[in-house]
């Protein structure tokens, strides 16, 4: 093999998607279900026809002016109102917050997050060499008090302070439990205090099941300290590569400018548009929501079937379940002898920047039928009987 000079970071591949047998039932990805992506031949017709000079071209760097107005009419029904000044458009919202941290971020700066979070920030977080300050949860989101007494114990000590806080106050990815009112209310007080700013990843606000929704950080923010990033990923298709920041004008234009990829995809923005504007995004969500559910109470029998040790507190909404094993489970063992059985779910540990609990997984019930779900989780039980048999203590 040739002694390629890596990176530090891409030194180590791992196992991954690239090794599976054929066959594996992957839910280690919030894919879109295949069934319910939309069919966008119209508009994309018109995209490459009539409008072919504005979709074939490089888009501003802003994003399509249509798109900016149609992101803050979409954005105003849950209470968050904008100008398309503050809205930019990006490669989704993974890209919106690289965009972010190359905006405040230099190596060794310091970033909160909760304790678990989005595995893919972290990777994300990773690559601009941050400082993690994680931060417990509980049922009600993030721990406030905890970190304000961080923060005020860092101040005291003359330490540098945190620039950016992330979290998915909606849907939390991967716990799936959502942030409360007042939980969200002490977070912006303390950003305000602190002057940190939060990223607001709220993929999954509109994949709502039940119960009632929680106004966003972003609505509650009166000085800027919020920037609410947004994709069509889960409510039309994640190839399309569209999201958005909204922010204050000072930031977005200062992230729009870290872009070095041009301004984002101009074809992908004219498709959006104009499923926005025809109503089509809102029927979508609807159907989305009614499979969606199905997909998640089908996921959480299962488990109660074939691993009945498992807690799992089934979210009103999103795309993921997270599985609490047994006290002393190596839930990364899980994993490798699922591989096996011919299922992949994903370990807890990816979703801690530090040091983190083993005994939980991560199931994604998004992209697979109800059958292949079935299928899953008795491939997983079986894994789960091998695992009983190598740490009886488990038993
Ligand atoms: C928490 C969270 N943020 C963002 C995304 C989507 O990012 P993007 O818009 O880049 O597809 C996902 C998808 O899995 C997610 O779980």
């Amino acid at each position: 093999m040739e002694n390629f000079r890596f990176a530090r970071q891409a030194a180590i591949l791992g196992s991954s998607v690239f090794d599976h047998a054929p066959g594996t039932i992957s839910l280690s990805s919030g894919a879109a279900y295949p069934p319910c992506l939309p069919n966008v031949v119209n508009e994309a017709i018109e995209a490459v026809g009539p409008l072919r000079e504005e979709a074939m071209q490089y888009s501003p760097l802003m994003g399509l002016d249509e798109l900016r107005q149609e992101i803050c009419n979409y954005v105003s029904q849950d209470g968050v109102f904008c100008k398309p000044s503050n809205v930019l458009v990006t490669y989704g919202a993974k890209s919106a917050f690289d965009l972010a941290l190359r905006t405040f971020i230099e190596p060794g700066d310091k970033v909160i997050v909760s304790r678990p979070t989005y595995m893919t920030a972290i990777h994300i977080m990773r690559t601009h060499n941050v400082q993690f300050i994680d931060i417990g949860r509980d049922e009600d989101g993030i721990l406030t008090d905890e970190l304000e007494a961080t923060l005020h114990r860092m101040e005291k000590n003359a330490e540098s302070m945190p620039k950016v806080f992330f979290d998915v106050p909606d849907f939390h990815n991967p716990t799936g439990i959502t942030t409360t009112l007042i939980r969200r209310q002490q977070l912006l007080q303390l950003a305000q205090r602190y002057n940190f700013v939060i990223c607001e990843d709220d993929p999954y606000r509109r994949i709502r099941f039940e119960g009632e929704p929680v106004p966003p950080i972003k609505s509650l923010d009166d000085s800027g300290h919020v920037i609410g990033l947004g994709t069509v990923s889960k409510i039309l298709a994640p190839g399309l590569r569209v999201g958005w920041a909204i922010g204050d004008y000072q930031i977005v234009r200062r992230m729009a400018m870290q872009k070095s990829d041009g301004g984002s995809n101009a074809f992908a923005q004219r498709i959006v548009i104009q499923m926005l504007q025809s109503g089509r995004v809102n029927e979508h969500i609807t159907e989305l929501i009614q499979q969606m559910r199905i997909h998640r109470d089908v996921m959480v029998n299962e488990f109660s079937e074939h691993i009945p040790e498992a807690r799992i507190r089934a979210p009103q909404g999103g795309y993921f379940l997270w599985i609490e094993l047994p006290e002393g489970t190596d839930g990364e063992r899980l994993v490798e002898l699922g591989i096996r059985e011919g299922v992949e779910v994903s370990a807890g540990r990816l979703s801690f920047p530090n040091d983190g609990s083993a005994n939980f997984i991560r199931a994604a019930f998004s992209f697979t039928s109800e059958r292949e779900i079935e299928e899953a989780i008795a491939r997983l039980g079986r894994a789960w009987k091998i695992l009983k048999s190598e740490q009886p203590k488990l038993n």
